[in-house]
């Protein structure tokens, strides 16, 4: 019996969905924990390539379960969609393979209003956000106003509080920010169509996970975003309004400490960041556009959600002692090492510098970067194309030289490497 916790270690996109994917052919169960549809889940198998942002991408494996956590807020027209999609593509979407949190919150057309509002009023101090209306629907979570996916099981009822929460919004939006008001009856007709579709899906994930883990059964936690964008331990205020934490997992899918296993941390070979805020070791030019890509690959540096060119760097081991710590991370997975091949020499920053002081650590966490530059270790780089290797020994030294100097900056072991996007392109280290 266990419960394995997958997190990103980075601001997000570190390649999770595929690290997930391939862990998930030994598990029964596959949760999120957190986010909603600002989170975007890339999985290639063969020839088709899957995107998902609420569901969990285990669900890609056919003999998993897949839930979704409390700690969740919905939109449920993507949720929808994506069910849509997933059956389009032959894979199984049902009330037995899909189970829903009854005290998820939904996210709705007021607070997507919402965000876009409050980022446009914030000017040159915007976050940056995915205008995915996150922040306003946990903001009400938190304020004890919102709509939980319970509500959705009496459609009558339910038709009232979306028409009550729309022009609650409503008075925000007009009062406040000077906007044309929401149709709620229309809105609160769209929904009650949502309601019908996805109440059979609504159960108690806490609940079946508790039971199915003392059964013996298998399960993987599925954290969206990254450490460094939780709402506590994140870039505040760069940050996103969830926790992408292993103890996040805890809270929200509601189980115990005492079940956990393996907290498996994911990084990539480098940096990279969507949305405003510090980022010490982003580079720019040339090595900016050979790191990100142009583009025409699923896995070039671009969003999965929004399409904007991601920001990159050099991988920073600063930040990642630091996220290994708050996860107290058992193993590291590293993704996109095959992106390095060809780069004569790779940096990567494992102190930084204040006033001729060098600090391995943060003095007081990452919310305010500013006064560091980072100290680079020059490392030398590989031409092989490395998309091949599937063990160890098939790595050029070079390579492997960088792997274990990561391992010994964080002080955590890697235990998959990934080299390309396919899923049998990754190497495990026993
Ligand atoms: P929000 O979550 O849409 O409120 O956005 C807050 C910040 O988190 C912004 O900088 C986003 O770019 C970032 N963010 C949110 N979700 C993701 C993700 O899945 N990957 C990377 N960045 C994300």
């Amino acid at each position: 019996m266990s419960l394995d916790i997958v997190v990103g270690t980075q601001w997000g996109d570190e390649g999770k969905g595929r690290v997930v994917d391939v862990l998930a052919a030994n598990v029964d169960y596959v949760a999120r924990f957190n986010g909603g549809d600002n989170a975007g889940h890339t999985v290639t198998v063969g020839e088709k390539t899957f995107k998902l942002h609420l569901i969990p991408s285990g669900i890609i494996q056919p003999h998993t379960i897949a839930l979704i956590g409390n700690g969740l807020v919905i939109n449920p027209e993507i949720l929808v969609q994506e069910m849509n999609m997933l059956k389009e593509s032959n894979v199984e979407v049902n009330p037995e393979r899909l189970k829903i949190s009854f005290a998820a919150h939904l996210i709705t057309p007021g607070h997507l209003a919402l965000d876009k509002a409050k980022e446009t009023l914030r000017g040159g101090k915007k976050i940056g956000t995915t205008l995915r209306g996150i922040g306003p629907a946990y903001n009400m979570k938190a304020s004890r106003n919102g709509l939980r996916m319970e509500s959705m099981l009496d459609p009558v009822k339910f038709h009232h509080q979306i028409t009550d929460h729309i022009h609650e919004i409503n008075r925000q939006l007009t009062k406040l920010y000077e906007m044309d008001p929401l149709d709620a009856e229309s809105i609160a007709d769209q929904y009650t169509k949502y309601a019908r579709i996805l109440a059979p899906y609504i159960s108690d994930p806490s609940q079946i996970l508790s039971e199915a883990i003392r059964n013996g059964k298998n399960v993987l936690a599925e954290g969206a975003q990254g450490t460094l964008l939780d709402l506590d331990h994140g870039t505040y205020p760069y940050v996103t309004s969830s926790h992408p934490t292993a103890a996040g997992a805890l809270i929200g899918l509601g189980l115990s400490t005492s079940f956990v296993d393996r907290i498996i941390g994911v990084t990539k070979a480098f940096q990279t960041r969507v949305g405003e805020g510090p980022f010490p070791t982003e580079v720019f030019g040339n090595i900016a556009e050979r790191l990100r890509g142009t583009g025409v690959n699923p896995w070039d540096e671009f969003g999965t959600t929004t399409g904007r060119p991601r920001r990159v760097g050099w991988l920073d081991g600063v930040l990642l002692r630091y996220t290994s710590r708050i996860n107290g991370l058992s193993e590291l997975t590293v993704t996109k090492l095959d992106i390095l091949s060809g780069i004569p020499v790779i940096k990567i920053c494992v102190a930084y510098q204040m006033n001729n002081k060098s600090f391995p650590d943060l003095p007081l966490g990452p919310a305010d970067l500013s006064p560091f530059t980072p100290i680079y270790e020059k490392m030398e780089g590989w031409e092989e194309n490395i998309t091949g290797a599937r063990h160890w020994k098939d790595l050029p030294l070079q390579a492997r030289n960088y792997i274990l100097r990561i391992e010994e900056i964080c002080g955590v072991p890697v235990k998959f490497i990934s080299v390309g996007p396919e899923r049998s392109q990754i190497i495990t280290i026993d």
